[in-house]
């Protein structure tokens, strides 16, 4: 039955909100399927599908076999081949939090007469499906979704993707099948992504807006040579057409074979008895999805036994036995009511995006950078505009650039850059070859607010209550005028403010004094010396021990250091130079702050040289609680051997030492790196040898944070 067949107790305003949605259903299918080129974000686009589907659902009247919430994908271009599956290519349906994942199980179980299946959880790959068929072991086609049934013929652009083989290895136990159909995701790695976009803005053209969109160009090029130059990557996960297989009594056997045969396995394929550890996977990877170098954007959980999974059967589109568990979106639209540019602590001028706020990556966002001048005019953002905002784990969120063109106001021009800095008022300077327009005017108030609560932060001084907030107000009520004078600020001064009590008052100086006894590395980077970041300010404080012996290096002994480029060299010595700087510095020396301790320093000195140097080089870092060291001891026993020990994991680390209440993060970082852990009890063997003891790693004691 059609829309306008129907029954007379069905609303009419719902009649023709049903036809709208279909309409525009169709219309960014055609964009996002066909033309690669979608204008709404995939979270805006599932919205009106749920919305379509919840009137369906409440009037069934209303439902009809061509809508499309009852259609996979979309139809088929003119340029490619049309492919008939010879097993249909299904869609998944989607549960969008914990409640709609457990209705799903408690489906499952029901439909199994009550016997509770194995679960296995796949990461849902953020590209495009593909069905790659093989007979006799020889790779024969390749053809996307398309519409389900048939899809289009890509073959020879597939061919050029390094992890798709040519030719199937034999798995181990059995020949390979006569036919076999290995069904996956193509889709663009994260630093690939970044590569292409670099060369595309170098060439002049408009950047790709994510990595879905350029792995799904890349596909749609006539030329395999171009797609070859893309550097496309490929996860398998399930099987299509197969003549002469094995039966598989799991899933997750079925992936392992699939790897026998030469396609790269995916690590983070895990099976759980029960849909409470199901979810508690799946929020896992909500938080850590950003720790991989390729986008997902959820989780695909399937029954694990292929008998279970018949019992259960499919839907028109969708299989009964999976669900995919989807993350909440990272990307929105919604109107750029202004753009203003705010001023930093090096004088740097940012413009951002003023937006209707709204609600994406777990929060509500009103304001999101625009990064630079460039920037907004590569994007061509102007106010007015509907625009695509994005906020990807703690990255701050951004604009990635317009949605539709066509909802532009009539008249509206393109942005300008302020001429003059909107803080001080003295014009704004873009200097050559760079890309960030500067303040110059070193009493320009916006950077003096901005040092001061730079100098307070958190991985800095740590002064609690020292915000920019605060910081204006003690500014403009002459209390400061720098980060020095904080530390002859009173009780009484901050009471006689408006609406400061004196508990937090107290509170505040009290903090202000604890700063005194920071880290000499601390103290270093809240001076705010441009370049001089946590990492160099952490190697010069090892190396030297206090501010004195530093301030009497030359630069190239500050470039000898490693972990200080010479350009960190140059601008320290240049700022320690000028006598303004050196009085500034002073004054803190005079109000008690922590210069380091030169008897430290010899004593380190003696130890370091009577040390076998066995990590000379390399790079350890420490995870949780080491038993009869603190945190500080752990680093130090590192450096003392000639070793590095940052705070984060990265490629270089040689090793990641897990103790008690490991951190969740780290784990996943060198999980997702392939760093070897090492367990604490193996920690001293690692400082002696310098190498990774071989033992397996069994138990860890994980804290998630809350
Ligand atoms: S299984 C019959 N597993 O998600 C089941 N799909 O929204 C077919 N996807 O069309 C799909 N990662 O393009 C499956 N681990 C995974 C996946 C995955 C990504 C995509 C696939 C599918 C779409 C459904």
């Amino acid at each position: 039955m059609s829309s306008g067949e129907s029954s007379a107790r069905t609303p009419h305003h719902l009649v023709a909100r049903v036809e709208t949605l279909r309409t525009q259903l169709a219309y960014h299918n055609e964009r996002y399927h066909t033309l690669d080129d979608p204008e709404i974000s995939d979270a805006d686009y599932d919205d009106l599908v749920r919305e379509l589907r919840s009137l369906e659902a409440e009037y069934p009247e209303l439902a009809t076999d061509t809508s499309p919430t009852q259609q996979v994908g979309a139809a088929t271009s003119a340029t490619f081949d049309p492919v008939v599956h010879r097993v249909p290519m299904m869609s998944l349906d989607n549960a969008m939090n914990r409640d709609e994942l457990v209705a799903w199980a408690e489906r499952v179980v029901k439909g199994l007469d009550g016997q509770v299946p194995t679960f296995v959880c796949e990461l849902k790959f953020d590209g495009l499906a593909m069905s790659i068929r093989y007979e006799n072991g020889q790779f024969v086609q390749a053809a996307t979704r398309g519409d389900g049934m048939v899809g289009e013929d890509v073959t020879a652009n597939v061919a050029t993707i390094a992890d798709i083989p040519h030719r199937l290895s034999k798995p181990s136990g059995n020949d390979v099948p006569a036919v076999v159909e290995v069904r996956g995701e193509v889709y663009m790695g994260t630093s690939a992504f970044e590569r292409l976009n670099e060369r595309t803005v170098a060439a002049g053209d408009k950047p790709f807006a994510n990595p879905r969109n350029s792995a799904a160009g890349s596909l749609r090029q006539k030329d395999p040579n171009k797609t070859a130059e893309r550097e496309l990557s490929f996860w398998a996960y399930q099987l299509g057409d197969v003549d002469g297989g094995p039966v598989f009594s799991s899933h997750a056997d079925t992936l392992a074979w699939v790897g026998e045969l030469g396609f790269p396995a995916n690590e983070h394929v895990q099976r759980f008895p029960s849909i409470d550890e199901v979810a508690a996977h799946c929020l896992h990877w909500r938080d850590y999805r950003h720790m991989l170098d390729y986008e997902i954007d959820g989780i695909v959980i399937k029954v694990d036994d292929p008998v279970q999974q018949h019992l259960l059967g499919s839907t028109s589109r969708a299989p009964r036995w999976a669900i995919a568990y989807k993350f909440p979106p990272e990307e929105r639209t919604t109107a750029l009511l202004d753009i203003s540019v705010s001023v930093g602590r090096t004088g740097r001028a940012t413009p951002f995006a003023v937006l209707d706020p709204v609600f994406v990556g777990g929060s509500t966002v009103g304001m999101a950078t625009l990064h630079n001048r460039e920037q907004v005019a590569v994007k061509d953002v102007r106010p007015g505009d509907m625009v695509i905002v994005r906020k990807a784990g703690d990255v701050i969120p951004e604009v990635v650039g317009p949605a539709p063109l066509n909802k532009r106001p009539r008249g509206s021009v393109a942005w300008e850059f302020p001429v003059n800095c909107p803080s001080c008022g003295v014009a704004l300077i873009l200097p050559d070859g760079e890309a960030d327009t500067r303040c110059f005017n070193t009493a320009c108030p916006a950077k003096q607010v901005a040092k001061i609560a730079y100098f307070a932060t958190r991985g800095g001084m740590d002064i609690e209550g020292l915000g920019e907030q605060m910081v204006e107000k003690l500014i403009d009520a002459d209390l400061i005028a720098d980060a020095a004078d904080l530390y002859s600020l009173t009780v009484e001064q901050l009471v006689a403010l408006d609406r400061i009590g004196v508990t937090s008052a107290t509170n505040l100086v009290d903090s202000i004094r604890e700063s005194k006894a920071r880290p000499l590395q601390k103290f270093m980077r809240s001076l705010g010396i441009r370049h001089f970041g946590p990492a160099a300010s952490q190697a010069l404080a090892a190396e030297f021990r206090t501010l004195d012996a530093i301030m009497g290096q030359t630069t190239e002994e500050l470039a000898a250091v490693d972990g200080v480029g010479g350009v960190i060299a140059s601008t320290i010595s240049e700022w320690f130079a000028a006598p303004e700087n050196r009085a500034f510095v002073e004054r803190f020396r005079d109000a008690g702050l922590n210069f380091g301790d030169p008897k430290e320093a010899a004593r380190a000195a003696e130890a370091k040289a009577l040390t076998p140097q066995s990590l000379t080089g390399k790079t350890v870092v420490v995870t949780g609680a080491v038993p009869g060291y603190t945190r500080e001891q752990a680093a130090e026993a590192i450096t003392l051997r000639g070793g590095k020990s940052p705070g984060s994991v990265s490629k270089k680390t040689l090793a990641l030492v897990v103790g008690d209440h490991a951190g969740a993060s780290k784990l996943a970082k060198a999980e997702a790196l392939g760093v070897p852990l090492v367990a604490v009890t193996d920690f001293e063997e690692l400082l002696a040898t310098g190498e990774v003891p071989r033992v397996e790693l069994l138990e860890t004691d994980v804290d998630e944070p809350t």
